[in-house]
């Protein structure tokens, strides 16, 4: 099974992989670990990943799928340099994480928003965001981190 995982080309090679969890093959086969698992049923957006550019729960999708695809990760977001994001720095400064298992998905949820809609309302933010559930923080500095990288 071949995949380009944040830019690189990535060969899957073990037998039986592909029926596997997208997740789990990114976590423990490649061990990509940046991807989080919640709740493991499509609902609370932890797994989070860009496949061909589209926000979709690595929970649900069978890593034979992927074949062929493009796969962004969160360590994807980075910049070529290693450096955080502006986005991902953003989520520091304003303390918008606390156990971080959101996180990932939240910055992928919130790369995808800004890619498409750079100034975003905060209800903008609340709609584009409302796929990715956070237990911890409640999600006024999520959002006033995603605001902050308004183009
Ligand atoms: S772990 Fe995939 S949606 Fe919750
Ligand atoms: S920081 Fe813990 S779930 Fe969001």
């Amino acid at each position: 099974m071949r995949f380009t995982l944040n830019g690189v080309p990535v060969s899957v090679d073990v037998e039986g992989e592909g029926a596997r969890r997208l997740l789990d093959v990114l976590r423990e086969t490649v061990e990509m670990t940046g991807t989080k698992e919640g709740c493991g049923e499509g609902e609370c957006g932890a797994c989070s990943v860009l496949i061909d550019g589209a926000v979709v729960n690595s929970c649900l999708v069978a890593a034979g799928q992927v074949e062929g695809c493009d796969v962004v990760t969160v360590e994807g977001l980075a910049e070529e340099d290693g450096q955080l994001s502006a986005l991902q720095q953003a989520f520091i400064d304003r303390g918008a994480a606390q156990c971080g298992i959101c996180t990932p998905g939240m910055l992928l949820a919130a790369h995808v928003l800004l890619r498409e809609n750079p100034k975003p309302s905060v209800d903008d933010v609340r709609v584009g965001l409302a796929g990715n559930l956070c237990r911890c923080t409640g999600y006024t500095k999520i959002i006033d981190a995603v605001l902050a990288c308004r183009k």
